[in-house]
């Protein structure tokens, strides 16, 4: 089945959104139906405070600016309050455990966390032990709610999810790992390309492969070649250190012009931002009218408050 034939319920059985893997394609139709509905609403002015008087705290524990302000924002535009809780100023992670402050939290009436973190264990633990939802803002592993933002953009720009081929250049990271299993459960032809050494996670390869039409190549023509959508993302993820060798294995894998060139006439580029031009991308790609970055951008807003009701509305 396509998302463009699907007919919504307007729930899902999930109470975290923690890597997708226990995602079905009809819960990320749910998603993307209730995304583009809100998105519409946001658009003619209308009032949507679907969750009137719920609070989502927001662990961050990386710097951010899309993912902190789109659920700032969020759950303001539904009706609720965010309580920004900056690594620094909390206890978390110096001095208490992940279990302790789940629990200190689940006292107060939080009912959602959005947490921004390295390891995706303590997202997990986080889940087990709160009795709130808890969203994955990105971990070193994951980073679900991008993944979804870009597959609204797609249907969006498409109309269909089923065999759109989406093309990925370079780091296999985070991004790319929630890329391949939204991608493999909506139906979508995910090609990675990936120099040796630095292909996407074996394990979640695999788990993707399992799930739908994923595979890994070193070849740039080839993923190239009769792509929909062409995707990059910086070559040093957060809290990676710059290194001469990594950056020399992944500049022939820039997405230019000439990469460009090679994908169907109507592709689009895509990229999670922050973009460090010149390095993945070029700018004449990421400034062209091909390029829907900021559509992806604004994207982050309306899947994460989807999320956000069908999590976090049911108490
Ligand atoms: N794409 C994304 O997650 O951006 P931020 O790091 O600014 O939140
Ligand atoms: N892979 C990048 C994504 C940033 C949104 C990182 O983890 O830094």
């Amino acid at each position: 089945m396509d998302v463009s034939n699907y007919k919504p319920k307007g729930r899902i059985e999930h109470k975290h959104l923690l890597n997708l893997l226990d995602y079905s394609e009809s819960d990320i139709f749910e998603i993307l139906h209730l995304a583009q509905s809100l998105k519409a609403a946001q658009h003619k002015g209308k009032k949507h405070e679907f969750l009137k008087g719920k609070t989502l705290a927001m662990i961050f524990s990386k710097p951010s600016t899309r993912t902190r302000v789109s659920f700032e924002m969020g759950i303001r535009q539904l009706g609720g309050h965010s309580l920004f809780l900056p690594y620094n100023d909390i206890r978390l992670g110096h001095d208490e455990t992940i279990h302790d402050t789940a629990h200190v939290l689940s006292r107060y009436g939080i009912d959602g966390v959005a947490i921004r973190t390295f390891k995706q264990s303590d997202v997990e633990d986080l889940a087990k032990h709160g009795s709130f939802s808890v969203i994955n803002g990105l971990t070193d592993d994951f980073h679900p709610c991008q993944a979804l933002a870009d597959i609204m953009t797609v249907m969006e720009r498409f109309g269909h999810l089923s065999g759109v081929k989406l093309a990925y250049f370079g780091d296999g990271n985070n991004v790319v790992n929630s890329l391949m299993l939204a991608g493999a459960k909506v139906g979508m032809k995910v090609v990675v390309c990936s120099p040796n050494g630095y292909a996407p996670n074996p394990e979640i390869t695999a788990a993707a492969q399992k799930m739908g039409d994923v595979t890994v190549t070193d070849n740039v023509e080839e993923a190239a070649t009769d792509a929909d959508a062409l995707y990059t993302d910086v070559f040093f993820s957060m809290g990676q250190a710059r290194n001469p060798e990594k950056e020399k294995a992944l500049a022939p894998y820039q997405v230019n012009s000439h990469v460009m060139s090679m994908a169907k006439q109507e592709a689009v580029f895509m990229h999670c931002l922050p973009a460090h031009r010149g390095e993945e991308v070029t700018d004449d790609v990421i400034d062209s009218p091909r390029s829907v970055v900021f559509e992806e951008a604004e994207n982050r807003l309306h899947v994460q408050k989807a999320i956000m009701c069908l999590l976090m509305g049911k108490k």
